[in-house]
Protein backbone atom coordinates (compact mmCIF):
# COMPACT_ATOMS: atom_id res chain seq x y z
CA UNK A 1 0.00 0.00 0.00
CA UNK A 2 1.41 3.59 -0.89
CA UNK A 3 1.86 6.26 1.71
CA UNK A 4 -0.91 8.92 1.61
CA UNK A 5 0.62 11.62 -0.17
CA UNK A 6 2.02 14.43 2.23
CA UNK A 7 0.15 17.58 0.85
CA UNK A 8 3.00 20.30 0.33
CA UNK A 9 2.25 23.55 1.99
CA UNK A 10 0.88 26.57 0.05
CA UNK A 11 0.95 30.18 0.76
CA UNK A 12 -2.41 32.04 0.57
CA UNK A 13 -3.40 35.54 0.50
CA UNK A 14 -6.74 37.08 0.65
CA UNK A 15 -7.18 40.81 0.27
CA UNK A 16 -10.62 41.80 1.11
CA UNK A 17 -12.46 44.74 0.28
CA UNK A 18 -16.07 46.07 1.61
CA UNK A 19 -18.80 44.51 4.11
CA UNK A 20 -18.26 42.49 6.92
CA UNK A 21 -19.97 39.46 4.96
CA UNK A 22 -17.00 39.86 2.68
CA UNK A 23 -14.88 39.13 5.19
CA UNK A 24 -16.86 36.23 6.29
CA UNK A 25 -16.50 34.95 2.75
CA UNK A 26 -12.80 35.57 3.03
CA UNK A 27 -12.23 33.47 6.42
CA UNK A 28 -14.37 30.56 4.38
CA UNK A 29 -12.46 30.47 1.61
CA UNK A 30 -9.50 30.32 3.51
CA UNK A 31 -11.21 27.16 5.09
CA UNK A 32 -12.50 25.73 1.70
CA UNK A 33 -8.55 25.68 0.04
CA UNK A 34 -7.19 24.48 3.78
CA UNK A 35 -7.27 20.86 2.67
CA UNK A 36 -5.78 21.76 -0.26
CA UNK A 37 -2.69 22.88 2.07
CA UNK A 38 -2.66 26.03 1.32
CA UNK A 39 -1.91 27.95 5.10
CA UNK A 40 -2.77 32.15 4.23
CA UNK A 41 -0.23 34.24 4.81
CA UNK A 42 0.40 38.36 5.47
CA UNK A 43 1.54 39.48 2.17
CA UNK A 44 1.13 38.77 -1.24
CA UNK A 45 4.68 38.62 -2.15
CA UNK A 46 5.82 34.81 -2.49
CA UNK A 47 1.86 33.65 -2.28
CA UNK A 48 1.07 30.82 -4.48
CA UNK A 49 -2.36 31.99 -4.17
CA UNK A 50 -4.01 35.76 -3.95
CA UNK A 51 -7.84 36.40 -3.63
CA UNK A 52 -8.45 39.79 -4.30
CA UNK A 53 -12.38 39.52 -2.60
CA UNK A 54 -13.95 42.95 -4.38
CA UNK A 55 -16.90 45.31 -3.73
CA UNK A 56 -18.84 46.83 -5.75
CA UNK A 57 -21.18 49.54 -3.91
CA UNK A 58 -19.58 53.19 -4.28
CA UNK A 59 -17.21 54.63 -6.47
CA UNK A 60 -15.01 53.80 -9.05
CA UNK A 61 -14.88 49.96 -7.95
CA UNK A 62 -13.83 48.79 -11.03
CA UNK A 63 -11.29 51.30 -11.59
CA UNK A 64 -9.85 50.27 -7.90
CA UNK A 65 -10.08 46.61 -8.50
CA UNK A 66 -8.10 46.98 -12.09
CA UNK A 67 -5.70 49.04 -9.95
CA UNK A 68 -5.12 46.78 -7.54
CA UNK A 69 -4.67 43.93 -10.08
CA UNK A 70 -1.34 45.98 -11.85
CA UNK A 71 0.24 45.66 -8.36
CA UNK A 72 -0.06 41.94 -7.82
CA UNK A 73 0.32 41.43 -11.80
CA UNK A 74 4.49 42.70 -11.14
CA UNK A 75 4.03 40.05 -7.94
CA UNK A 76 2.90 37.42 -9.96
CA UNK A 77 5.46 38.10 -12.99
CA UNK A 78 8.03 38.03 -10.71
CA UNK A 79 7.08 34.64 -9.19
CA UNK A 80 6.98 33.67 -12.74
CA UNK A 81 10.51 34.77 -13.83
CA UNK A 82 12.02 33.01 -10.79
CA UNK A 83 10.36 29.55 -11.90
CA UNK A 84 7.06 30.09 -9.72
CA UNK A 85 3.95 30.22 -9.76
CA UNK A 86 0.88 32.56 -8.42
CA UNK A 87 -2.78 31.48 -9.13
CA UNK A 88 -4.38 34.95 -8.87
CA UNK A 89 -8.27 35.05 -8.01
CA UNK A 90 -10.83 37.75 -8.40
CA UNK A 91 -13.90 37.20 -5.76
CA UNK A 92 -16.84 39.09 -4.81
CA UNK A 93 -19.15 41.60 -5.80
CA UNK A 94 -17.18 43.62 -8.65
CA UNK A 95 -16.17 39.89 -9.75
CA UNK A 96 -20.20 38.81 -10.08
CA UNK A 97 -20.52 42.02 -11.65
CA UNK A 98 -17.82 42.66 -14.32
CA UNK A 99 -16.24 39.32 -14.05
CA UNK A 100 -16.00 38.88 -18.63
CA UNK A 101 -14.78 42.37 -18.23
CA UNK A 102 -11.43 41.27 -15.83
CA UNK A 103 -10.57 38.57 -17.89
CA UNK A 104 -10.67 41.04 -20.74
CA UNK A 105 -8.64 43.73 -19.67
CA UNK A 106 -6.66 41.70 -17.38
CA UNK A 107 -5.82 38.28 -18.77
CA UNK A 108 -3.12 37.17 -16.08
CA UNK A 109 -6.05 36.58 -13.82
CA UNK A 110 -6.82 32.90 -13.54
CA UNK A 111 -10.10 32.89 -12.10
CA UNK A 112 -13.08 34.90 -11.34
CA UNK A 113 -15.81 34.10 -8.82
CA UNK A 114 -19.05 35.21 -7.58
CA UNK A 115 -19.47 35.26 -3.58
CA UNK A 116 -22.61 32.20 -4.47
CA UNK A 117 -19.86 29.82 -5.99
CA UNK A 118 -16.53 29.87 -3.47
CA UNK A 119 -17.19 26.78 -2.59
CA UNK A 120 -16.19 24.98 -6.20
CA UNK A 121 -12.90 26.73 -5.30
CA UNK A 122 -11.02 23.55 -5.06
CA UNK A 123 -12.16 22.28 -8.72
CA UNK A 124 -10.86 25.58 -10.20
CA UNK A 125 -7.78 25.64 -8.31
CA UNK A 126 -7.05 22.55 -10.05
CA UNK A 127 -7.82 23.15 -13.56
CA UNK A 128 -6.26 27.00 -13.23
CA UNK A 129 -3.16 24.35 -12.29
CA UNK A 130 -3.54 22.39 -15.11
CA UNK A 131 -4.19 25.22 -17.94
CA UNK A 132 -0.50 26.58 -16.33
CA UNK A 133 0.84 23.25 -17.36
CA UNK A 134 -0.92 23.84 -20.92
CA UNK A 135 -3.61 21.68 -20.65
CA UNK A 136 -6.07 24.14 -22.20
CA UNK A 137 -8.17 21.84 -23.73
CA UNK A 138 -11.51 23.79 -22.67
CA UNK A 139 -10.41 26.65 -24.99
CA UNK A 140 -10.93 29.37 -22.41
CA UNK A 141 -9.18 32.83 -22.67
CA UNK A 142 -5.66 32.03 -21.44
CA UNK A 143 -7.47 28.97 -19.54
CA UNK A 144 -8.85 31.39 -17.31
CA UNK A 145 -11.98 30.24 -15.18
CA UNK A 146 -15.00 31.98 -14.24
CA UNK A 147 -18.17 31.36 -12.65
CA UNK A 148 -20.52 33.71 -11.65
CA UNK A 149 -23.19 31.64 -12.24
CA UNK A 150 -26.10 31.88 -9.57
CA UNK A 151 -25.54 27.83 -8.62
CA UNK A 152 -28.79 25.74 -7.80
CA UNK A 153 -27.07 24.29 -4.73
CA UNK A 154 -26.64 26.12 -1.84
CA UNK A 155 -22.53 26.80 -1.09
CA UNK A 156 -23.37 26.38 2.86
CA UNK A 157 -23.91 22.64 2.18
CA UNK A 158 -20.95 22.23 0.46
CA UNK A 159 -18.59 24.33 2.79
CA UNK A 160 -16.44 22.39 5.29
CA UNK A 161 -17.06 20.99 8.47
CA UNK A 162 -13.68 22.25 9.70
CA UNK A 163 -12.78 26.11 9.99
CA UNK A 164 -10.08 28.15 11.23
CA UNK A 165 -11.22 30.07 14.67
CA UNK A 166 -12.17 33.56 14.55
CA UNK A 167 -11.40 34.65 17.86
CA UNK A 168 -13.30 36.15 20.45
CA UNK A 169 -15.36 37.81 18.28
CA UNK A 170 -16.64 36.21 15.42
CA UNK A 171 -18.68 37.27 12.50
CA UNK A 172 -21.64 33.89 10.97
CA UNK A 173 -23.47 34.68 7.82
CA UNK A 174 -26.95 33.82 8.14
CA UNK A 175 -28.70 35.33 5.24
CA UNK A 176 -27.55 36.42 1.99
CA UNK A 177 -28.42 38.75 -0.67
CA UNK A 178 -31.65 41.04 -1.12
CA UNK A 179 -35.01 41.92 -2.92
CA UNK A 180 -35.16 45.36 -1.97
CA UNK A 181 -33.97 46.38 -5.02
CA UNK A 182 -33.11 50.36 -3.50
CA UNK A 183 -33.29 52.47 -6.74
CA UNK A 184 -29.00 53.03 -6.14
CA UNK A 185 -27.78 49.70 -4.37
CA UNK A 186 -26.13 46.94 -6.36
CA UNK A 187 -26.42 44.07 -3.60
CA UNK A 188 -29.73 42.47 -5.57
CA UNK A 189 -27.16 41.72 -8.44
CA UNK A 190 -24.63 41.04 -7.27
CA UNK A 191 -25.60 38.60 -4.25
CA UNK A 192 -28.94 37.25 -5.81
CA UNK A 193 -32.23 36.85 -4.15
CA UNK A 194 -32.70 36.70 -0.36
CA UNK A 195 -32.02 33.44 1.19
CA UNK A 196 -31.71 32.18 4.60
CA UNK A 197 -29.95 29.78 6.46
CA UNK A 198 -31.63 26.85 8.26
CA UNK A 199 -31.69 27.62 12.35
CA UNK A 200 -30.39 24.28 13.10
CA UNK A 201 -27.20 25.45 10.57
CA UNK A 202 -26.42 28.91 12.30
CA UNK A 203 -26.87 27.24 15.54
CA UNK A 204 -24.34 24.18 14.78
CA UNK A 205 -22.04 26.95 13.29
CA UNK A 206 -22.40 29.24 16.49
CA UNK A 207 -21.58 26.15 18.90
CA UNK A 208 -18.75 25.58 17.16
CA UNK A 209 -17.49 29.20 17.01
CA UNK A 210 -17.69 28.72 20.76
CA UNK A 211 -16.35 26.03 21.17
CA UNK A 212 -13.21 27.44 19.03
CA UNK A 213 -13.20 30.67 22.01
CA UNK A 214 -15.80 33.10 20.96
CA UNK A 215 -17.57 34.93 23.35
CA UNK A 216 -19.56 37.58 20.91
CA UNK A 217 -21.27 36.39 17.62
CA UNK A 218 -22.22 38.60 14.90
CA UNK A 219 -24.68 37.45 12.72
CA UNK A 220 -24.18 38.93 9.41
CA UNK A 221 -26.81 39.26 6.33
CA UNK A 222 -26.95 41.58 3.70
CA UNK A 223 -30.72 42.19 5.12
CA UNK A 224 -30.24 40.07 8.41
CA UNK A 225 -33.63 40.67 9.58
CA UNK A 226 -35.43 39.19 6.95
CA UNK A 227 -33.68 35.66 7.86
CA UNK A 228 -36.50 33.63 8.60
CA UNK A 229 -35.96 30.10 8.77
CA UNK A 230 -37.87 26.25 9.78
CA UNK A 231 -38.05 25.90 13.55
CA UNK A 232 -35.53 22.71 14.01
CA UNK A 233 -38.02 20.80 16.10
CA UNK A 234 -41.13 21.51 13.76
CA UNK A 235 -40.34 20.74 9.96
CA UNK A 236 -44.23 20.79 9.48
CA UNK A 237 -44.31 24.67 9.89
CA UNK A 238 -42.97 26.68 12.69
CA UNK A 239 -40.74 29.03 11.09
CA UNK A 240 -38.57 31.04 12.98
CA UNK A 241 -37.73 34.76 12.61
CA UNK A 242 -34.60 36.61 13.53
CA UNK A 243 -36.22 37.52 17.25
CA UNK A 244 -36.53 33.62 17.64
CA UNK A 245 -33.14 32.95 16.50
CA UNK A 246 -31.62 35.38 18.97
CA UNK A 247 -33.27 34.07 21.73
CA UNK A 248 -32.05 30.56 20.96
CA UNK A 249 -28.04 31.88 20.67
CA UNK A 250 -28.61 33.31 23.91
CA UNK A 251 -29.10 29.44 25.49
CA UNK A 252 -25.11 28.72 23.92
CA UNK A 253 -23.51 28.30 26.71
CA UNK A 254 -20.42 30.67 26.58
CA UNK A 255 -21.91 33.40 24.99
CA UNK A 256 -21.72 37.01 25.87
CA UNK A 257 -22.21 38.53 23.57
CA UNK A 258 -24.62 39.35 20.48
CA UNK A 259 -24.64 41.53 17.78
CA UNK A 260 -26.75 41.33 14.10
CA UNK A 261 -26.05 43.80 11.13
CA UNK A 262 -27.50 44.50 8.54
CA UNK A 263 -31.09 45.67 9.08
CA UNK A 264 -33.48 46.86 7.08
CA UNK A 265 -36.54 49.43 9.00
CA UNK A 266 -39.29 47.15 7.41
CA UNK A 267 -37.97 44.18 8.34
CA UNK A 268 -37.99 44.98 12.19
CA UNK A 269 -40.82 42.58 13.45
CA UNK A 270 -42.35 42.79 17.14
CA UNK A 271 -40.50 39.23 17.88
CA UNK A 272 -37.44 41.31 16.85
CA UNK A 273 -37.90 44.63 19.07
CA UNK A 274 -38.98 41.81 22.02
CA UNK A 275 -35.87 40.35 21.86
CA UNK A 276 -33.91 43.64 22.62
CA UNK A 277 -36.32 44.11 25.78
CA UNK A 278 -35.78 40.94 27.22
CA UNK A 279 -31.92 39.50 26.20
CA UNK A 280 -29.38 41.37 28.39
CA UNK A 281 -26.54 39.41 25.79
CA UNK A 282 -28.21 41.43 22.77
CA UNK A 283 -26.24 44.63 23.09
CA UNK A 284 -27.91 47.88 23.08
CA UNK A 285 -26.68 48.97 19.43
CA UNK A 286 -28.49 49.06 16.15
CA UNK A 287 -27.19 49.63 12.91
CA UNK A 288 -30.51 50.62 10.91
CA UNK A 289 -29.81 52.09 7.99
CA UNK A 290 -32.29 55.16 6.58
CA UNK A 291 -30.52 56.69 3.88
CA UNK A 292 -32.12 59.86 3.86
CA UNK A 293 -34.99 61.93 5.75
CA UNK A 294 -37.22 63.05 3.19
CA UNK A 295 -40.05 61.09 2.30
CA UNK A 296 -39.94 61.75 -1.61
CA UNK A 297 -36.47 61.20 -1.77
CA UNK A 298 -37.10 57.71 0.23
CA UNK A 299 -39.92 57.51 -2.43
CA UNK A 300 -37.48 57.95 -4.93
CA UNK A 301 -34.79 55.32 -3.31
CA UNK A 302 -38.06 52.42 -3.09
CA UNK A 303 -37.32 52.17 0.46
CA UNK A 304 -41.12 51.86 1.09
CA UNK A 305 -41.08 53.74 4.38
CA UNK A 306 -40.98 57.07 5.50
CA UNK A 307 -39.06 59.20 7.95
CA UNK A 308 -41.84 59.16 10.25
CA UNK A 309 -42.18 55.16 9.86
CA UNK A 310 -38.47 55.12 10.54
CA UNK A 311 -38.76 57.31 13.92
CA UNK A 312 -42.13 55.95 15.36
CA UNK A 313 -39.80 52.69 15.13
CA UNK A 314 -37.17 54.03 16.67
CA UNK A 315 -39.30 55.00 19.46
CA UNK A 316 -40.52 51.78 20.13
CA UNK A 317 -36.75 50.33 20.16
CA UNK A 318 -36.16 53.10 22.64
CA UNK A 319 -38.88 51.74 24.78
CA UNK A 320 -38.22 48.44 24.39
CA UNK A 321 -34.29 48.49 25.38
CA UNK A 322 -33.84 52.07 27.01
CA UNK A 323 -30.43 53.67 26.19
CA UNK A 324 -29.89 51.87 22.99
CA UNK A 325 -27.98 53.78 20.88
CA UNK A 326 -28.12 53.69 17.27
CA UNK A 327 -26.21 54.28 14.34
CA UNK A 328 -27.12 54.48 10.25
CA UNK A 329 -26.31 54.81 6.59
CA UNK A 330 -26.84 57.68 4.47
CA UNK A 331 -26.69 58.86 1.08
CA UNK A 332 -26.59 62.53 0.27
CA UNK A 333 -27.59 63.34 -3.47
CA UNK A 334 -29.58 60.87 -4.08
CA UNK A 335 -31.14 61.60 -7.85
CA UNK A 336 -33.56 63.94 -7.69
CA UNK A 337 -32.46 65.14 -3.88
CA UNK A 338 -33.38 69.26 -3.46
CA UNK A 339 -31.71 71.67 -0.54
CA UNK A 340 -35.57 71.24 1.12
CA UNK A 341 -34.81 67.11 1.17
CA UNK A 342 -31.85 67.34 2.24
CA UNK A 343 -32.50 70.20 5.01
CA UNK A 344 -35.27 67.16 6.22
CA UNK A 345 -32.17 64.39 6.27
CA UNK A 346 -30.48 66.70 8.92
CA UNK A 347 -33.97 67.32 10.51
CA UNK A 348 -34.40 63.38 10.93
CA UNK A 349 -30.81 63.45 12.45
CA UNK A 350 -31.09 65.75 14.99
CA UNK A 351 -34.59 64.54 16.44
CA UNK A 352 -32.87 60.78 16.56
CA UNK A 353 -29.05 61.65 17.90
CA UNK A 354 -26.77 59.03 16.65
CA UNK A 355 -24.22 57.48 18.69
CA UNK A 356 -22.20 57.17 15.03
CA UNK A 357 -23.44 56.41 12.05
CA UNK A 358 -21.66 56.38 7.95
CA UNK A 359 -22.89 58.56 5.39
CA UNK A 360 -21.86 58.61 1.80
CA UNK A 361 -22.47 60.36 -1.54
CA UNK A 362 -24.52 59.01 -4.02
CA UNK A 363 -22.72 57.07 -6.58
CA UNK A 364 -24.52 55.81 -9.71
CA UNK A 365 -23.61 52.08 -9.80
CA UNK A 366 -24.10 50.92 -13.95
CA UNK A 367 -27.37 49.08 -14.07
CA UNK A 368 -29.62 50.38 -11.31
CA UNK A 369 -32.31 52.15 -11.68
CA UNK A 370 -31.24 55.67 -10.27
CA UNK A 371 -27.98 55.36 -12.44
CA UNK A 372 -30.20 56.74 -15.26
CA UNK A 373 -33.11 58.85 -13.40
CA UNK A 374 -33.25 62.62 -13.99
CA UNK A 375 -32.00 65.27 -11.39
CA UNK A 376 -28.86 63.86 -10.84
CA UNK A 377 -27.18 66.52 -8.39
CA UNK A 378 -23.27 68.01 -9.19
CA UNK A 379 -21.10 66.75 -7.48
CA UNK A 380 -20.10 70.42 -5.54
CA UNK A 381 -23.07 70.24 -4.24
CA UNK A 382 -23.15 66.32 -2.67
CA UNK A 383 -19.62 67.58 -1.44
CA UNK A 384 -21.32 69.99 0.46
CA UNK A 385 -24.36 68.25 1.77
CA UNK A 386 -21.51 65.76 2.99
CA UNK A 387 -19.83 68.01 4.74
CA UNK A 388 -22.90 69.33 6.89
CA UNK A 389 -24.33 65.80 7.23
CA UNK A 390 -20.44 64.72 8.18
CA UNK A 391 -20.53 67.67 10.78
CA UNK A 392 -23.38 67.13 12.54
CA UNK A 393 -23.23 63.23 12.79
CA UNK A 394 -19.39 64.10 14.30
CA UNK A 395 -20.87 66.83 17.01
CA UNK A 396 -23.55 63.49 18.06
CA UNK A 397 -20.78 60.85 18.05
CA UNK A 398 -18.57 63.17 19.81
CA UNK A 399 -21.70 63.97 22.43
CA UNK A 400 -22.62 60.51 22.77
CA UNK A 401 -18.66 59.27 23.95
CA UNK A 402 -18.46 61.98 25.86
CA UNK A 403 -21.69 61.19 27.61
CA UNK A 404 -19.99 57.53 28.45
CA UNK A 405 -17.19 59.37 30.16
CA UNK A 406 -17.32 58.72 34.43
CA UNK A 407 -20.05 55.55 33.92
CA UNK A 408 -19.33 52.07 34.52
CA UNK A 409 -19.62 49.91 31.17
CA UNK A 410 -18.77 46.14 30.44
CA UNK A 411 -16.10 46.03 28.02
CA UNK A 412 -14.98 42.41 26.20
CA UNK A 413 -11.01 42.73 25.98
CA UNK A 414 -10.26 41.27 23.08
CA UNK A 415 -6.43 41.71 22.39
CA UNK A 416 -3.86 43.75 23.27
CA UNK A 417 -3.67 47.68 22.55
CA UNK A 418 -1.32 49.63 20.27
CA UNK A 419 0.87 50.87 23.37
CA UNK A 420 3.10 48.62 25.39
CA UNK A 421 0.80 47.37 28.18
CA UNK A 422 -2.56 48.03 27.30
CA UNK A 423 -5.44 46.01 26.20
CA UNK A 424 -8.28 46.72 24.03
CA UNK A 425 -11.82 45.76 23.46
CA UNK A 426 -15.09 47.10 22.45
CA UNK A 427 -17.92 48.66 25.02
CA UNK A 428 -21.85 47.64 24.33
CA UNK A 429 -22.24 50.36 21.98
CA UNK A 430 -19.05 49.10 19.76
CA UNK A 431 -17.03 51.48 20.79
CA UNK A 432 -13.40 50.84 20.58
CA UNK A 433 -12.07 50.48 24.37
CA UNK A 434 -8.55 50.52 25.57
CA UNK A 435 -6.52 50.33 28.98
CA UNK A 436 -3.80 49.78 30.56
CA UNK A 437 -4.06 46.62 32.14
CA UNK A 438 -2.58 42.56 32.10
CA UNK A 439 -3.12 40.66 28.93
CA UNK A 440 -4.79 37.96 31.23
CA UNK A 441 -7.68 39.90 31.03
CA UNK A 442 -8.34 39.39 27.61
CA UNK A 443 -11.21 37.31 26.37
CA UNK A 444 -13.05 38.58 29.73
CA UNK A 445 -16.27 40.97 29.70
CA UNK A 446 -15.58 43.16 33.01
CA UNK A 447 -17.28 46.39 34.26
CA UNK A 448 -14.78 49.22 33.84
CA UNK A 449 -14.88 53.05 34.59
CA UNK A 450 -14.65 55.22 31.23
CA UNK A 451 -12.17 57.57 31.99
CA UNK A 452 -12.14 59.71 29.24
CA UNK A 453 -13.37 59.97 25.53
CA UNK A 454 -11.98 60.23 21.94
CA UNK A 455 -12.90 60.68 18.46
CA UNK A 456 -13.83 57.25 17.99
CA UNK A 457 -12.42 55.31 20.90
CA UNK A 458 -12.68 55.63 24.85
CA UNK A 459 -9.96 55.01 27.36
CA UNK A 460 -10.82 53.49 30.65
CA UNK A 461 -9.65 52.16 34.26
CA UNK A 462 -10.09 49.22 36.18
CA UNK A 463 -12.67 49.73 38.60
CA UNK A 464 -10.41 49.07 41.53
CA UNK A 465 -7.95 51.63 40.06
CA UNK A 466 -10.75 53.98 40.94
CA UNK A 467 -12.10 52.62 44.39
CA UNK A 468 -8.56 53.49 45.69
CA UNK A 469 -7.96 57.07 43.98
N1 LIG B 1 -28.45 46.31 3.28
C1 LIG B 1 -28.15 47.53 3.85
C2 LIG B 1 -27.01 48.30 3.20
C3 LIG B 1 -26.08 47.69 2.24
S1 LIG B 1 -24.92 48.71 1.45
C4 LIG B 1 -29.41 48.40 3.83
O1 LIG B 1 -30.43 48.04 3.36
O2 LIG B 1 -29.37 49.51 4.28
C5 LIG B 1 -24.27 49.74 2.71
C6 LIG B 1 -24.56 51.18 2.51
O3 LIG B 1 -23.90 51.68 1.37
C7 LIG B 1 -26.01 51.51 2.26
O4 LIG B 1 -26.76 51.53 3.42
C8 LIG B 1 -25.93 52.85 1.59
O5 LIG B 1 -25.97 53.89 2.51
C9 LIG B 1 -24.59 52.82 0.90
N2 LIG B 1 -24.76 52.72 -0.54
C10 LIG B 1 -25.24 51.68 -1.25
N3 LIG B 1 -25.27 51.98 -2.56
C11 LIG B 1 -24.79 53.22 -2.69
C12 LIG B 1 -24.58 54.10 -3.79
N4 LIG B 1 -24.90 53.74 -5.02
N5 LIG B 1 -24.05 55.32 -3.55
C13 LIG B 1 -23.74 55.70 -2.29
N6 LIG B 1 -23.93 54.92 -1.22
C14 LIG B 1 -24.44 53.70 -1.40
FE1 LIG C 1 -29.20 47.44 -1.08
FE2 LIG C 1 -31.58 48.29 -0.35
FE3 LIG C 1 -31.05 45.69 -0.36
FE4 LIG C 1 -29.92 47.27 1.44
S1 LIG C 1 -32.12 46.84 1.24
S2 LIG C 1 -28.93 45.69 0.27
S3 LIG C 1 -29.60 49.15 0.33
S4 LIG C 1 -31.16 47.01 -2.13
FE1 LIG D 1 -19.72 45.51 -1.19
FE2 LIG D 1 -20.86 43.33 -2.01
FE3 LIG D 1 -20.74 43.86 0.56
S1 LIG D 1 -20.95 45.28 -2.99
S2 LIG D 1 -20.83 46.05 0.59
S3 LIG D 1 -19.02 43.47 -0.75
S4 LIG D 1 -22.40 42.90 -0.51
Amino acid sequence: MSEPKQLSLKRLHVITWGCQMNVYDSLRMADVLAPLGYAPVGSPQDADMVILNTCHIRDRAAEKVFSELGRLRRIKDARAAEGGRMILAVAGCVAQAEGAEILARAPYVDIVLGPQTYHRLPEMVARAAHAAHGDNARGDKQGAIIETDFPAEDKFDFLPEASAPQGLSAFLTIQEGCDKFCSFCVVPYTRGAESSRPAEAVLAEARKLVAQGAREIVLLGQNVNAWHGAAPAAPDGGVWGLGRLLREMAEIPGVARLRYTTSHPRDMDDALIAAHRDLPLLMPFLHLPVQSGSDRVLAAMNRRHTADDYKRLIERLRAARPGLALSSDFIVGHPGETAADFADTLALVREIGFAQAFSFKYSARPGTPAAGAPGQVPEAEKDQRLYALQALLREQQARFNAGCVGLTLPVLFTGPGRHAGQIAGRSPFLQPVHMTGPATLIGQEIPVHIAAAHTNSLSATPLEERACA
